[in-house]
């Protein structure tokens, strides 16, 4: 079979009703949350976990994509199979995430930056060969008193464009994601405020740099309220965050992939259904669906708790999540479907 140009995976990935399951937890991540179920932090663990998942039946109906972490694409199957490919003979593409993590800001209180990393080039490599079509490169953009500042979103959008850059140039697809925390207690105009600006700062700078943007796929925040704000409606979530977007998002762009952010399951649904239904009204460019880690996993994670005899009720939970963000990624969820 012949190779896939950049911008034909990029439409694969948003493939109508379908969205990115982001399985991508780093070992510190991974190992707080077995901690908190009782579950044995060790590789094997993870692999059962990421397996369950990934073979979960009927996944491929609603899941484009998934992201994997380093140690994940060099696992496999119980039967063998490397999951990279035992993912890509369901259709489904495999991801990796590449950044390596936040670093305090130097001479800024309050703010990080994802750390560089010289080995990205040659890592890119080794994950095209083990099967990687696309990566995710995730910076971290903090609201509080006096932050976020410029230059934080300015190294963060430099060093999120140079990712995208050699990505492209090994024929893999960069996801951006450039997230604006919620933690804190800031309005939702607060939000659309910091997330117009970071989102105009990363376009501008990937189109000096030449990235072609019909080949990329931005992982954003939606424009919401704080964790410790006052809630809005999900109509007032969509039309901000499509109004953000018509303003700083070019229209090449094939897809825009949603983080859940700390939403629980449900919201995360509601609000995507309500940008996907005004979308449609206003005729935006983009598909408009999720690449949700928590919000796809929380409760097949907690049900499964590292017992083999709840892998089944577990997948079933998990392929659930998917199909409800499926149908809210073409805003056609319902709470009753819940
Ligand atoms: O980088 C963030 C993850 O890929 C998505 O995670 O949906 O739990 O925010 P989340």
């Amino acid at each position: 079979m012949s190779e896939q140009t950049l911008s034909q995976i990029a439409k694969a990935m948003v493939a109508n009703g379908k969205g990115i399951l982001a399985a991508d937890e780093s070992s510190g991540n991974i190992k707080k949350k077995f901690e908190k179920l009782g579950v044995e932090d060790m590789s094997e663990n993870h692999r059962r976990y990421r397996e369950l998942l990934f073979t979960a039946p009927g996944m491929e109906k609603y899941i484009s994509g998934v992201i994997l972490f380093d140690e994940t694409i060099r696992q496999a199957t119980s039967d063998g199979l490397p999951f990279a490919q035992y993912l890509s003979s369901k259709g489904v593409v495999p991801g990796i995430k590449v950044d390596i993590g936040l670093k305090d800001m130097d001479g800024h209180v309050g703010e990080q930056v994802t750390k560089w990393d010289d080995t990205l080039d040659a890592r890119l490599k080794e994950y095209y060969a083990l099967g990687a079509r696309f990566a995710k490169w995730r910076v971290v953009i903090n609201i509080g008193a006096g932050i976020p500042s410029d230059e934080c979103i300015e190294t963060n959008c430099k060093t999120l464009t140079e990712y995208a850059r050699l990505c492209q140039a090994n024929g893999i697809v960069p996801i951006v994601e450039p997230e604006v925390l919620m933690d804190g207690d800031h309005t939702i105009d607060r939000c659309y405020e910091v997330t117009h600006k970071t989102l105009s700062t990363l376009f501008s700078e990937l189109k000096k740099a030449n990235v072609d943007l019909s080949g990329l796929i931005l992982k954003p925040n939606m424009v919401v309220y704080s964790s410790n704000g006052e809630k809005v409606s999900a109509d007032i979530v969509a039309q901000k965050t499509l109004q953000c977007f018509k303003e700083t998002v070019p229209a090449e762009v094939p897809g825009i992939v949603f983080l859940s952010g700390g939403q629980s399951e449900p919201e995360s649904c509601v609000n995507l259904n309500a940008i996907n239904k005004l979308a449609k009204e206003q005729n935006s460019p983009w598909k408009l669906t999720f690449s949700y880690g928590r919000a796809l996993q929380n409760s097949a994670l907690k049900n499964w708790s590292g017992k083999e005899e709840n892998k089944i009720k577990s997948q079933e939970i998990f392929a659930h999540r998917a199909q409800l963000a499926s149908a809210a990624s073409l805003g056609e969820y319902k709470i009753e479907m819940e």
